[in-house]
């Protein structure tokens, strides 16, 4: 009797002692899983998820909202402008900003780009250097879930989500409206930009919508027409120095896709004697064609205030890093779609609106415009 009591207890102990040993295993085993989720998620042991949230879930990085631009190239004055001022708009939004410029370089911009995206940005803006090599920058970030704002020049033949600049081609209207109020009549010298910036094509297409009746009337005569490679002063320089030779310098005006060119043929035009003589359209307001414009050796610029284009595309670029749709107000083919557009406002500046433009609006100060004329 008292052997099979002795006999209960120690089977009772021993059912204790296992289930002790059970209990104890499966509390190790919970501790070690809660500490296995925390590395799961990349924390530290012991450190807690935020409620309702997943291990293996949780973002890489703070949340904060990363903006990538690659842009062509600095040569001219106006695009350290718009990287200022646009990485300005960018922060301001509470958004980071991280820019490359590839130096007109193809390679080098799609190699910048896959760098942004690689870097983890949530949208990326793009100032193509050529519009059609640039598709494959769209269809990079793309494939990465990662959106693209053409920015001033439109990348072609790519489903770019948003296109935000001025309208290029009332650019070319202004200067066309402007030249030919002066000169109604005679040989034209047309110095284009570049046929791989697809702006260069919307500019020309807005000079000829004006110059092509004085044309058909037999009023102007184009005598020389060029595209120049990758906005090089230079090359429009030699470029207006063919068009003088061929023609014996007998030139009534001449429109340029831009300032930077604008000057290369005043350049040209000056070897001639002809600097003043032959009215000049550019583009941009670059300080060197402000002082142009007041000295009398080119006729206008075309103003486009750069601070409203970079704060439009900043909001615009942070609302889609979002995943907002962002508004627009027009639509715009690029060869493949109609992309939703953005085209702000071009100003046509010349001696007479200078200061009630350009310099009232703070792009350039007075003094330095003037700063070679005796008062
Ligand atoms: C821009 C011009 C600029 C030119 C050269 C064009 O696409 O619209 O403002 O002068 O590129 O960089």
């Amino acid at each position: 009797m008292l052997e099979r009591k002795a006999i209960r207890r120690m089977a009772a102990l021993r059912l204790l002692q296992v289930a002790a040993i059970a209990l104890a295993v499966v509390l190790l085993w919970a501790i070690f899983m809660r500490v296995d989720a925390g590395n799961d998620a990349g924390l530290p042991p012991g450190e807690e998820l935020p409620d309702g949230q997943a291990p293996g879930v949780r973002r890489q990085d703070d949340g904060t909202i990363k903006v990538g631009l690659t842009m062509d190239t600095l040569q001219e004055e106006r695009w350290i402008k718009d990287q200022e001022m646009f990485g300005e708009a960018v922060k301001a939004l509470g958004a980071e900003f991280i820019v490359m410029t590839a130096d007109s370089d193809d390679a080098k911009q799609i190699e910048q780009a896959e760098t942004l995206i690689g870097m983890g940005v949530d949208i990326l803006v793009v100032v193509p250097h050529d519009a059609e090599a640039a598709a494959t920058i769209v269809n990079k970030a793309h494939a990465a879930g990662i959106k693209v704002l053409s920015y001033d020049r439109l990348v072609r033949n790519a489903d770019v989500d948003l296109y935000v600049s001025f309208d290029n081609e009332r650019v070319g209207e202004l200067q066309a409206e402007a030249i030919t109020k002066r000169v109604p009549a005679g040989k034209y010298v047309y110095i284009g930009g570049p046929e791989t910036d697809y702006n260069a094509h919307l500019v020309k297409k807005g000079v000829f919508n004006v110059l092509q009746p004085y044309i058909d009337r037999g009023e102007i005569t184009i005598v020389f027409d060029q595209w120049t490679r990758d906005w090089q002063p230079a090359n429009a320089r030699d470029n207006m120095r063919i068009a003088l030779e061929a023609n014996e310098g007998r030139i009534d005006a001449v429109i340029a896709g831009n300032d930077g060119t604008a000057g290369g043929a005043i350049e040209a035009l000056a070897e001639w004697g002809l600097a003043g003589q032959v009215p000049v359209a550019g583009q941009d307001a670059e300080l060197a064609a402000a002082q142009r414009i007041v000295a009398g050796t080119q006729t206008m610029t075309v103003y486009k205030p750069i601070r409203q284009l970079a704060e439009v595309a900043a909001e615009l670029a942070v609302k889609m890093a979002k995943g907002e749709t962002p508004r627009a107000d027009r639509l715009v083919n690029n060869g493949k779609l109609d992309v939703p557009s953005v085209l702000l406002t071009p100003i046509a500046v010349n001696a007479d609106n200078i200061d009630e433009t350009i310099i009232a609006d703070g792009f350039h100060a007075r003094e330095e415009v003037y700063k070679h004329i005796e008062r």
